[in-house]
């Protein structure tokens, strides 16, 4: 267990910058639970509950936005049953933890389609953003029933809806149509589980991040491995496609 007393960023001397916007592929919570002898539903139970660590973590280190990517356009395929219960979770996730994330300062944001997620969550989502929207400590945006390519169709079918001329599209324009259109680009993409791909995820917005991948699966990813990953962005080396400085 850490030292609680000691600011974090004491305790982990080697993380000398931090991203503003990170952002999580929280993979491995069914081999987690496989190792285990649990059923499935238990790893992303203990997923869930693994936010309870990362996320006052990532405040603490002073991260203005944590993206998690908890469900995507391509999940609908699992079991049936697999998905009720990722659906049940993220319900119970915000019966159970709205008031003290918004007593913590923490304003929620949602990236994906409403369309399709049950009327009754969908309204809890809605809920949870309208109530915090103006809390500044840090911006959780939740990606749940999200697909970067869905995104980038959805931003541009709203473009032409507006009736942007062609020669008005712009980078920055198709920017500011995707669902975090006012939130920066993510500077870290981390992902647990051993895995190396990026799975549709913030394909737009993470031209230019910085790619972080461990073997932790995501119920152990903790605050020290949050370190981790935050020291090896400390030594990266961001150059945007310039030549590099001397
Ligand atoms: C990947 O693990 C994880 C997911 C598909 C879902 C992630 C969701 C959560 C952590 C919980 C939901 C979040 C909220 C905010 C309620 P996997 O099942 O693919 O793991 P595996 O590769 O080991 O099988």
């Amino acid at each position: 267990m850490p030292d609680q007393k000691i600011p974090i960023k004491e305790r982990y001397p080697s993380v000398t910058r931090i991203p503003n916007h990170v952002a999580i592929i929280m993979d491995g919570n069914g081999r987690w639970a496989r190792a285990r002898g649990l059923p499935r539903a238990a790893g992303h139970r203990a997923g869930t509950d693994n936010l309870r660590r990362v996320l006052p973590a990532a405040t603490d280190f002073g991260v203005s936005v944590l993206t998690i990517y908890a469900f995507s356009t391509e999940n609908w395929s699992r079991p049936l049953e697999e998905v009720r219960g990722l659906m049940t979770l993220l319900g119970e996730f915000i019966q159970r933890e709205l008031r003290s994330l918004h007593a913590n300062g923490v304003c929620i944001r949602h990236s994906g389609r409403l369309e399709g997620i049950n009327p009754r969550l969908q309204a809890q989502i809605q809920e949870a953003v309208a109530l915090t929207r103006d809390n500044k400590a840090i911006t959780l945006n939740v990606a749940f029933n999200y697909g970067g390519r869905a995104e980038i169709v959805d931003a541009v079918q709203r473009i032409m809806r507006d009736g942007a001329p062609p020669e008005a599209v712009t980078e920055e324009m198709i920017s500011r149509y995707l669902y975090t259109g006012d939130l920066p680009d993510p500077d870290l993409v981390v992902r647990t589980g051993g895995e190396y791909r990026l799975s549709n995820f913030l394909i737009w917005q993470a031209a230019y991040a910085e790619y972080y991948a461990t073997p932790a699966y995501w119920p152990d990813f903790d605050e020290a491995e949050l370190a981790k990953a935050l020291e090896t962005y400390s030594q990266r080396d961001r150059r945007f496609g310039k030549v590099p400085n001397n």
